[in-house]
């Protein structure tokens, strides 16, 4: 078995923290109380990761690029070639858009907007029905997001639990099966 390059392996398990982490953060800012400033904390963890997600995931598709993954196992289906291709590309996809949108909305309030509260960095300069617009975009590219994980993590379970194959530890996480 050939795992993916530990590159691609560390930024892979580091990426998906931090998604994980920032789909909860959004979905779940409504319920964070304002007092204390706990939303600001939250949404200023949540804006300055997202920013990073950009840089990180510039780097993961140059190293991609560059890189090829290793072969899928003999035994996948073209279709399931195709399904597996379509959703690493839609994620890649995701993974831009998704805090490009985020960023693109940023002028919708008058406050700076700061990485990891020190920092400012620019907004866009689009002006704020552009930007309200760029929230909707966000929103549902949010939820297209949470879909595609749901679908790569329902096709790892497939693969780990029906296949008993070893496409965890392709990714670093476990010791190959015999
Ligand atoms: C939002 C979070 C996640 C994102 C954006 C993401 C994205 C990706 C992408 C783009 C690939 C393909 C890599 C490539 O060929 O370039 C991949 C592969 C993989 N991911 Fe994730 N992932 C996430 C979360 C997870 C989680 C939670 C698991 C474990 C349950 C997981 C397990 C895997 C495995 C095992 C592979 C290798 C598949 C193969 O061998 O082809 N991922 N992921
Ligand atoms: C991959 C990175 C990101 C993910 C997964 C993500 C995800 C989300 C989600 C799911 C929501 C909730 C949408 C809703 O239900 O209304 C949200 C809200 C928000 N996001 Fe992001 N986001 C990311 C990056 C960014 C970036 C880079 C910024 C700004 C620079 C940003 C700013 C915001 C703000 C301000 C809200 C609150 C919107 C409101 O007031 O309703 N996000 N995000």
């Amino acid at each position: 078995m050939t795992r993916y390059s530990r590159v691609a392996i560390i930024l892979h398990w580091l990426m998906a923290l931090m998604i994980i982490g920032n789909l909860a953060g959004g979905f779940l800012h409504d319920y964070v109380p304002r007092e204390g400033g706990q939303r600001a904390f939250v949404m200023g963890l949540h804006v300055s990761f997202g920013l990073t997600i950009i840089a990180l995931t510039l780097v993961r598709l140059g190293w991609r690029l560059a890189n090829a993954p290793p072969p899928l196992p003999a035994y996948f289906t073209s279709g399931e070639r195709l399904l597996a291709k379509a959703a690493h590309w839609a994620f890649y996809v995701a993974m831009l858009a998704l805090p490009l949108s985020g960023w693109l909305m940023a002028e919708r309030n008058e406050r700076p907007l700061l990485y990891f509260f020190a920092v400012a960095v620019p907004k866009a300069g689009i002006g704020k029905p552009l930007a309200e617009t760029f929230n909707e975009v966000h929103e549902i590219l949010g939820w297209t997001m949470l879909a595609l994980l749901a679908v790569h993590i329902i096709g790892i379970i497939k693969h780990l639990v029906m296949d008993r194959d070893n496409l965890l530890p392709r990714m670093g996480w476990g010791t190959p099966r015999a």
